[in-house]
């Protein structure tokens, strides 16, 4: 077959900044309409380049796993690369898989288990402190609340720190980093972080206030006697293989601020969708409550019992599908390549926007509506091409805190509720904010009941 030029290309609506404007004002609505106009796989100009988008699940697949070593990490994870270093998010080749191959027993089936003693007692310490804070009628800003807990968890699971409050002063200057990384990656005036505008200086104390607590957890560690047997300790020992070394502080650093950050605010937003849907379908919701009463009831909870909600898990499930916080990836062609009959050259930015997919009429049957019993059907899911649902990414960079990341939601899901009931609300859309985690764009509040 002969091969096909370049993907189909979306028309510039600007002759310098092509169609990055339109996707500054609305990313999501923008590539929906792209993907109804062009199909599933097309370009759009992103200033003088092209940029091309997928949300075919066999070309997908063929990016991020048949074929991955041709595709490293995008532009946006060059920027990342200034508020996390080169951690295992952020790092490529070699580097990344020998880093990535020091962390990962640290999140095993074996180790989770044994680390949900601790993220229980954390969730309850959390709920303690609600009890005396709220009162039933009062609103909870339940996103800030559940990115306090999730920063706390993460902390106390795989780093054993006991986070002062100082802590939430993270989650802020997070938020106002990826602000500013989004701003750079959709607008390439933004001066330089060397010179000194009002704008650079905020950026650069907001990375400083973010290096000093991650330092601080790992320099107590360092003068802390007894033996750990926990992420930290696994990174601050685990030896080269080639080399024998150890990790350079510097590295140590960038792999904390990156599980660290990578594992809380993703958590959170997920959390904050699950609470926000389920108050507007008492339904869902009381089947939701009856499940975690007959299955955990006042007995102990566990990794394995926390594992067994099946109605709960088509709950998750279905928030994750409509509300990704991780909504897109993305990657470069190293080499020149071909996908679908197309030529792709060396050095196109592909986007992978999973929030697509999840929301595709093709693989979803009316993918708007709120539907957790259509994960009932186990055999259809199973029958779904690879690709069509991947909250988590896949391939080999797949997210090394998936199943941590599920055992935290269940974990919260089932003890909060267990503990509190929130009011329930008629049904309302809320604006969504896709930087690098697609967040709410103001923050949901829920009122105890
Ligand atoms: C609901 C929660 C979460 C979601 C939706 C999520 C989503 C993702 C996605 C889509 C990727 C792939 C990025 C890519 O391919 O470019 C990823 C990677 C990653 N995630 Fe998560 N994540 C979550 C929770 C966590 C947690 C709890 C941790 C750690 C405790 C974590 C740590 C990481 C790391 C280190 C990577 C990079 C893996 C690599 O490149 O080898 N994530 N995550």
């Amino acid at each position: 077959m002969a091969q096909k030029n370049f993907p189909p290309l979306v028309k510039k609506s600007h002759w310098l900044f092509g169609n990055m404007m339109d996707l500054k004002r609305d990313s999501l609505g923008s590539l929906t309409r792209w993907q109804q106009e062009m199909g599933p796989f097309f370009g759009f100009h992103a200033m003088s380049r092209p940029q091309l988008v997928n949300a075919k699940p066999e070309y997908t697949k063929y990016i991020l796993q048949d074929n991955n070593k041709n595709y490293i990490k995008g532009k946006a994870f060059d920027l990342l690369r200034a508020l996390l270093g080169n951690g295992i998010l952020t790092s490529e080749g070699d580097f990344w898989r020998k880093q990535r191959r020091m962390a990962q027993p640290a999140f095993h089936k074996a180790r989770l288990a044994g680390m949900t003693q601790s993220m229980l007692q954390v969730i309850d310490t959390f709920l303690t402190e609600w009890e005396q804070k709220y009162k039933p009628g009062d609103r909870i800003n339940v996103s800030e609340e559940f990115n306090h807990l999730t920063l706390k968890i993460v902390a106390k699971a795989l780093f054993e720190s006991e986070v002062s409050d100082d802590i939430y002063k993270v989650g802020g200057y997070l938020f106002d980093g990826m602000e500013r990384l989004m701003m750079r990656l959709r607008n390439p005036l933004i001066p330089p972080r060397w010179i000194p505008t009002p704008g650079n200086i905020k950026e650069k104390k907001t990375l400083q206030v973010l290096f000093d607590v991650v330092e601080k957890i790992i320099i107590d560690r360092q003068n802390d006697p007894r033996e750990y047997n926990d992420l930290l300790a696994m990174l601050m020992t685990t030896q080269d293989e080639d080399t024998g070394e150890v990790m350079s502080r510097q590295q140590l650093l960038d792999e904390v601020m990156t599980i660290f950050m990578a594992g809380h605010e993703t958590t959170a937003v997920a959390l904050g969708y699950i609470f926000w849907k389920l108050s507007q379908y008492p339904e869902i919701d009381q089947q939701v409550d009856q499940e975690i009463e007959q299955a955990l009831g006042s007995g102990n909870l566990t990794f394995d019992s926390l594992r067994s909600l099946p109605y709960t898990r088509q709950v998750v499930n279905e928030v994750l599908r409509l509300y990704p916080p991780a909504w897109t990836v993305g990657r470069r062609a190293i080499n020149d390549d071909e996908i679908g009959g197309y030529h792709i050259p060396a050095g196109t930015g592909v986007m992978l926007p999973i929030y697509l997919v999840h929301h595709d009429p093709q693989w979803w049957d009316s993918p708007e509506e709120f539907l957790p019993e259509r994960w009932a059907d186990t055999q259809k899911i199973k029958q779904m091409p690879k690709f069509t649902y991947f909250p988590f990414g896949g391939g080999p960079r797949l997210c090394i805190g998936d199943q941590f990341a599920q055992l935290e939601i269940f974990a919260v899901l089932s003890m909060l509720k267990q503990r509190f009931k929130f009011e329930h609300q008629p049904k309302h859309d809320i604006k969504l904010l896709p930087l690098v985690t697609m967040r709410p764009k103001d923050d949901i509040y829920l009122t105890l009941k």
